[in-house]
């Protein structure tokens, strides 16, 4: 990167130097552009590349045979910058974005999120809500201007899916058209998408210890510093970026979001993600510039403990109720949810039980309790059984009743409130849930 500046500052200066005598085309987008689009010209003007001479033309430009490109005052351009034209610069960040998950974000589809959204909304909705977040194809209409469907743009998705074949826009996080990291380091870069009832990172974020003491500090975060180095470059809090992202003390920064995730938290049943041992070392190696070695064990035991009560206590028995609902051929719609069960079973692990394990994976009791598991539980107990059992399928019923009466954390519901007062007291009752913690549930986990 640093070559690259030098001669990118020594193109620019030669650019400035050239064009008294003849405007080259950079300049030449700029004599309409500056009149044109004032604000747009003075958030590039002001720019790390305003300032290194990459001009519109630089990002802009297009070759003949883009899909595309379009003739605008005597020179060939496009609207989209994609992560390969600006992977012409910025290699390494093109190349780990494109392997990230966030690439593979637009590619949703053939998902269950999406077929609801079509048959229970539609396809406006599928643009505007599903698609500007996760990105979809951007379509070409010779007919448009800028040679981009209506339909399809604007988008600046995580996934978007390219005319150039590239997957994903940067722009998603580094808004144009300053592209400052001072701003991508910020909490608020990643919460246009991750918020709300089915993946709320940024409300857990703002209720825990490290959202209260980043906002209550955001001047001491030296976030327009060269170089963001966790503990040597700034100690406050951490941030969304320094958790996922940003540089450490043995790592450098990564635009593949996922390297330091251990699970994968939004399917019905948690699942571990492959080599996840070396993605939880990962994660662990940036508290470690702030917590010492006994906490963060402790901390990841405790969160490692709640998904699994999730998982065992609430998702495999629902998920199992809801396949013997579907085997007995009895819903009566055909149609996947047209039946009030689907529906609740849905909001059980899509909603409920996401909100519970994000909020027990960043330090958010709220979310891990009140908005989490004990949403699940009220729901689990008095919305998804009694709509299971309304079907009266021998298989079903005989499934229930075996769960609440013979498994120790669910049999509470057939006893006395005395009982079990004194055995929380003594700590008997906790006992059913010793399996949910230690090593040898971590080695049971799936
Ligand atoms: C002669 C004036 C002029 C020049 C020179 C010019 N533009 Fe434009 N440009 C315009 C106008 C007018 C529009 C349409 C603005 C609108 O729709 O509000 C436009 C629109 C655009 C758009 C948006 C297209 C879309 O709607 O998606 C881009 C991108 C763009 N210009 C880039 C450039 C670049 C890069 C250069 C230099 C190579 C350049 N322009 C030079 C006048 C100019
Ligand atoms: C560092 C690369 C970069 C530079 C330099 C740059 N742009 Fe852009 N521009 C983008 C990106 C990224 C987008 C969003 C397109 C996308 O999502 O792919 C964009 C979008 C646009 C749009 C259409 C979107 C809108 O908001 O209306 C216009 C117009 C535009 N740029 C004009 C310019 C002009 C004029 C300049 C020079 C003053 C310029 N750009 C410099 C990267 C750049
Ligand atoms: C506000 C932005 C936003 C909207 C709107 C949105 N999503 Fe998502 N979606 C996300 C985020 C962020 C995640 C990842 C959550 C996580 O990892 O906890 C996600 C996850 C998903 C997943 C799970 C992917 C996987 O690999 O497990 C699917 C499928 C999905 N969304 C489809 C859709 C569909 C279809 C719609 C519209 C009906 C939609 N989403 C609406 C942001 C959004
Ligand atoms: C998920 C959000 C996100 C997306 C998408 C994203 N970036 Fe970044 N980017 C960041 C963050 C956060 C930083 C700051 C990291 C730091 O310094 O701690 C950053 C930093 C950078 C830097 C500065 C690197 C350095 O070490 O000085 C460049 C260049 C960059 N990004 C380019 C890109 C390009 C090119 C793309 C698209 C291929 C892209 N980014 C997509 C979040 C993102
Ligand atoms: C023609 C080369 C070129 C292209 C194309 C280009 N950049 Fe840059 N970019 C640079 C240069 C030069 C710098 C300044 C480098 C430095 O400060 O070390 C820079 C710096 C950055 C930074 C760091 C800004 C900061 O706050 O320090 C980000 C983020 C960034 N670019 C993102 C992008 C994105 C996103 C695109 C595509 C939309 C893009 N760049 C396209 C050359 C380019
Ligand atoms: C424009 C929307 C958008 C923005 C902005 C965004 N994300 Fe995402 N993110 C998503 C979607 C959608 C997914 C789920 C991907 C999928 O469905 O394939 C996701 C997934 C993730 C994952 C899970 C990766 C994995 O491998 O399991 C992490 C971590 C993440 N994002 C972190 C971030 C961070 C940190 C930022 C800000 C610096 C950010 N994201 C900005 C939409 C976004
Ligand atoms: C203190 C560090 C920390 C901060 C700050 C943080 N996260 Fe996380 N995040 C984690 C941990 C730990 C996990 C769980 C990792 C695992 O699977 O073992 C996680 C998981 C995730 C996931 C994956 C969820 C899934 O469904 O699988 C996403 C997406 C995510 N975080 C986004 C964000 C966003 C966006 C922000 C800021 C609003 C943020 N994180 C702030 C540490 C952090
Ligand atoms: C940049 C420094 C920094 C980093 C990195 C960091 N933390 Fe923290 N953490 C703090 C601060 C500051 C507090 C608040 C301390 C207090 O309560 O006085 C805190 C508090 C906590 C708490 C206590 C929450 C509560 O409500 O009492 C936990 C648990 C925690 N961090 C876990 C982690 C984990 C796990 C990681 C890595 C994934 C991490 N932290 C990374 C600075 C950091």
């Amino acid at each position: 990167m640093r070559i690259l500046t030098l001669i990118a500052v020594a193109i620019g200066s030669l650019a400035m130097a050239g064009a008294a005598e003849t405007a080259s085309p950079g300049d030449r987008c700029l004599t309409c552009h500056k009149k044109l689009s004032p604000g747009l010209y003075r958030q590039w003007s002001a720019s790390r590349h305003g300032e290194s001479g990459v001009s519109c033309i630089d990002c802009h430009g297009a070759e003949q045979g883009d899909a595309d490109a379009f003739e605008h005052h005597g020179a060939l351009v496009a609207t989209l910058v994609t992560p390969k034209d600006c992977g012409a610069c910025h290699a390494e960040e093109a190349e780990q974005t494109s392997r990230s998950y966030h690439a593979r974000a637009g590619q949703i589809l053939d998902s269950k999120d999406a077929y609801l959204a079509h048959v229970a909304a539609g396809e406006p909705v599928a643009i505007t809500g599903c698609e500007s977040c996760h990105g979809a194809k951007v379509e070409i209409d010779p007919d448009s201007p800028n040679r981009l469907s209506r339909k399809s743009w604007p988008n600046s998705g995580i996934g978007r899916i390219n005319p150039d074949g590239s997957l994903g826009s940067c722009t998603a996080c580094h808004t144009r058209h300053g592209f400052t990291k001072a701003q991508a380091r910020q909490p608020e870069s990643c919460s246009k998408c991750h918020l709300g009832p089915d993946h709320p990172q940024k409300e857990v974020y703002e209720e825990s210890k490290h959202g209260n003491t980043y906002y209550t500090n955001v001047d001491e975060m030296n976030l327009d510093s060269g170089r963001w180095v966790v503990g040597e470059d700034y100690w406050v809090a951490p941030t969304c970026a320094t958790c996922h992202m940003s540089a450490t003390r043995r790592q450098k920064v990564s635009h593949d979001v996922g390297r330091r995730i251990a699970w994968n938290l939004r399917a019905p049943i948690s699942k571990r993600k492959e080599n996840w041992p070396e993605r939880r070392k990962a994660m662990a190696e940036v508290c470690s510039a702030c917590h010492g070695g006994t906490f963060t064990d402790g901390f990841f035991e405790q969160f490692d403990a709640t998904v699994r009560l999730y998982d065992e206590k609430f998702a495999r028995p629902a998920t199992e109720i809801m396949t013997l609902i579907r085997k007995s051929g009895k819903l009566e719609n055909p149609a996947a949810f047209s039946n009030d069960v689907e529906w609740i079973y849905w909001e059980l692990w899509h909603h409920e039980g996401r909100r519970a394990r994000h909020g027990a994976a960043m330090m958010g009791p709220d979310y891990a309790w009140w908005h989490g598991l004990y949403e699940v539980a009220k729901h689990f107990y008095f919305k998804f059984l009694p709509a299971a059992r309304e079907y009266g399928i021998p298989e079903v019923d005989a499934y229930i009743d075996d769960l609440l009466k013979n498994d120790p954390m669910h049999s509470w519901l057939q006893r006395n409130t005395e009982t079990l007062k004194q055995e929380i007291r003594s700590g008997e009752l906790q006992k059913a849930y010793e399996k949910l913690f230690g090593e040898q549930a971590a080695k049971t986990g799936n």
